[in-house]
């Protein structure tokens, strides 16, 4: 079932339930902020504090960052993270596959608006797949007589039970950036989240996999070389509004990327597909699935 549904202050979303699955996608940024398999907990973590409302980003879920990731390259008054996670997008096509897949498209084109802060014109689509798994796909399609590059993210944010007993694996022997020291670094066999953690991986061999006490959350990607790995822990989480001080840990960003050597230059006509793929193996609702 696929349902329209709108906030008091306007706020405009999907909201979508099949046999497997339930989820929520703002048309503000084509942001999914809820995805529940039936008999999971959620698998997306969103603010209690978050803004769910016209011009502010939603603190959760899967915001899209896009045309760059992280700060404007040269220009420190533009929004982190681009443009498309604020901007309205149009809902293209809403359709159920079957009783336990549901398919969403969203667009998001060039504008007047646009291009004052990025002056490319381009299409981005993104398509998500409710179902037994989770998948999206964001696809940039560069229609301008001139090539540009982008960066992005796919930004998830995962709903852990307790972020001391948190693992993540997949990433050993990966050299990152470590964002909060400006090092680099090779990881060491799996990570685990003690303190602030920002990092961007570089060469990341998909999949990678998120483990805490009651289930396993694997994480596939395509179009895709890079990943970031982010906790703010307790004095960022403080100092950010749209969010409780002791949120760190209840959320662990895994997100998707094109980032850094990453980064992604299209010609004209060319387009370039970034994917995930996300699903649950383990301990459903306290029982262990054997
Ligand atoms: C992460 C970045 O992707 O997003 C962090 O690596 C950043 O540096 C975080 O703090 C949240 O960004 P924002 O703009 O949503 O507060």
């Amino acid at each position: 079932m696929i349902e329209h549904k709108t906030f008091a202050n306007g706020f405009r979303y999907i909201e979508i339930s099949n046999n497997a699955a339930h989820a929520k996608i703002a048309l503000q940024g084509g942001h999914l902020f809820h995805f529940e398999a039936v008999n999971q907990p959620p698998l997306l973590w969103l603010s209690k504090t978050s803004f769910l409302e016209t011009g502010k980003a939603i603190r959760g879920g899967v915001p899209i960052c896009w045309p760059w990731f992280g700060k404007h390259p040269t220009d420190n008054t533009l929004p982190q993270h681009g443009f498309a996670r604020n901007s309205d997008w149009h809902l293209l096509t809403a359709e159920d596959i079957d009783a336990h897949t549901t398919k969403v498209v969203l667009q998001l084109q060039y504008s007047v608006e646009s291009l004052k802060i990025w002056p490319h014109a381009f299409e981005l689509l993104l398509a998500i797949t409710v179902g037994e798994h989770l998948s999206m796909a964001l696809t940039t399609r560069n229609c301008d007589n001139q090539e540009f590059t982008i960066t992005a993210a796919l930004h998830s944010y995962f709903a852990v039970e307790d972020i001391s007993t948190v693992s993540v694996s997949g990433f050993a022997d990966t050299s990152y950036l470590d964002t909060v020291t400006g090092e680099e670094h090779i990881q060491q066999g799996i990570i685990t989240i003690d303190q602030e953690v920002d990092r961007i991986y570089r060469q990341v061999a998909y999949p990678v996999s998120l483990h805490d006490q009651r289930r396993a959350v694997d994480i596939d990607a395509s179009g895709s070389t890079s990943a970031v790995v982010w906790n703010p822990w307790v004095e960022k989480c403080h100092a950010m509004a749209d969010m409780e001080d002791d949120s760190y840990k209840t959320m662990l960003c895994i997100e998707t990327t094109n980032a850094l050597e990453d980064g992604r230059r299209l010609s004209p006509g060319q387009e370039h597909t970034l994917t995930s793929d996300i699903s649950c193996s383990g301990i459903v609702m306290g029982r262990v699935i054997l």
